[in-house]
């Protein structure tokens, strides 16, 4: 039978290319996209939509009737500093959304469930350097509690119920194709349209804050290489550790100047630093490697080429 996939939060940052990945892999009529509301990028205007808002189990329950989805990838999520502005909506999205899916999940028999965890699990007594799988895990923001306790119910989920579900800790997430919305890392996005738009960045964080990122198409290719594994080479069933690489606010500043060197970051901190503060630097995640042959393609430097040659022409400039 041909898959029929769900992505639900389909329009977030990760969402918009995940869709347009999956519809080159299945088929556009066979991935539908679904969000509280439509966006009006270029990958939507083709292909099925339905208007969702995840905690609403009636819809939810008609698009399953409606599409028998094979797969369903639930992202709809307030990242870090949007749930820390609005706790009570960050907890009820991020826990009820995803027990929503789960139970509907087990109540039409969907094959694989994705979804996506943090490295917000972690808090301000895990080991910040090289942090492993498995340690102390205390996160301190309402969106680091609110997906720790969701990897422990899809653990549990699959244990009890036998669903099927696959999960990431992602370190904050690059790309050129979608805006990010409402996270700590979020800098790492705008500072390369800054360095096009108006050559200066004025940066959240503080110029050594070193947090774990990952530019998009290694994200997508982790995404996609852990749904596609045989299930029993995913032996973690909470969420994997997941890496690419680490900077600083004035790493990636030094990355830009290579290009542009007349570039410059202005650092003016605000209530996100001691989110970030509470994360950690860098992700040990030999797990991910051993079991399902995961492997990062991009460093910083190839990251920076890459972003600023495809968003250069975005605002008028020859590919740099
Ligand atoms: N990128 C996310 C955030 O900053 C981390 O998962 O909230």
């Amino acid at each position: 039978m041909a898959e029929k996939i769900l992505v639900i939060g389909s329009c977030g940052q990760l969402g918009t290319e995940l869709v347009e990945s999956l519809r080159g892999i299945y088929g556009t009529d066979n991935v539908v996209a679904s969000d509280i509301r439509k966006s009006d990028d270029e990958v939507f205007k083709n292909g099925p939509f339905e208007t969702l808002d995840v905690l609403d189990k009636a819809t939810l329950g008609d698009i399953l009737n409606k599409y028998k989805p094979s797969q369903i990838y639930h992202l709809a999520a307030l990242l870090s500093a949007t749930a820390e502005a609005k706790p009570k909506l960050g907890w009820s999205l991020n826990m009820d959304g995803l027990f929503n899916v789960l139970d509907a999940a087990i109540e039409h028999k969907t094959g694989k469930i994705y979804w996506p965890s943090s490295i917000a699990v972690f808090g301000p007594n895990t080991p910040r350097v090289n942090t492993p799988q498995n340690c102390v895990m205390d996160p301190s923001t309402i969106y680091g509690i609110s997906k720790l306790a969701g990897e422990r119910y899809c653990e549990y989920y699959f244990k009890k119920h036998g669903v099927d579900i696959r999960s990431l800790r992602y370190p904050g997430l690059i790309g050129y194709k979608s805006e990010p919305g409402g996270g700590t890392t979020d800098y790492a996005v705008s500072i390369y349209h800054d360095a096009l738009k108006t050559g200066v960045h004025n940066c959240f964080l503080s110029e050594n804050t070193v947090l774990p990122m990952l530019y998009m198409p290694d994200a997508l290719k982790a995404t996609l290489d852990i749904m596609h594994a045989p299930a029993e080479k995913v032996k973690i069933r909470s969420s994997y550790n997941l890496a690419g690489m680490s900077f600083s606010p004035k790493e990636i500043t030094a990355s830009i100047q290579k290009h542009i060197p007349e570039f410059k970051t202005e650092y003016n901190p605000d209530s996100r630093q001691a989110i970030a503060d509470s994360w950690p630097q860098s992700i040990n995640d030999a797990e991910a490697r051993a079991d399902w042959g995961w492997k990062n393609d991009f460093n910083l430097d190839a990251m920076t080429a890459d972003m600023l040659k495809n968003l250069a022409p975005v605002y008028g400039k020859q590919p740099l």
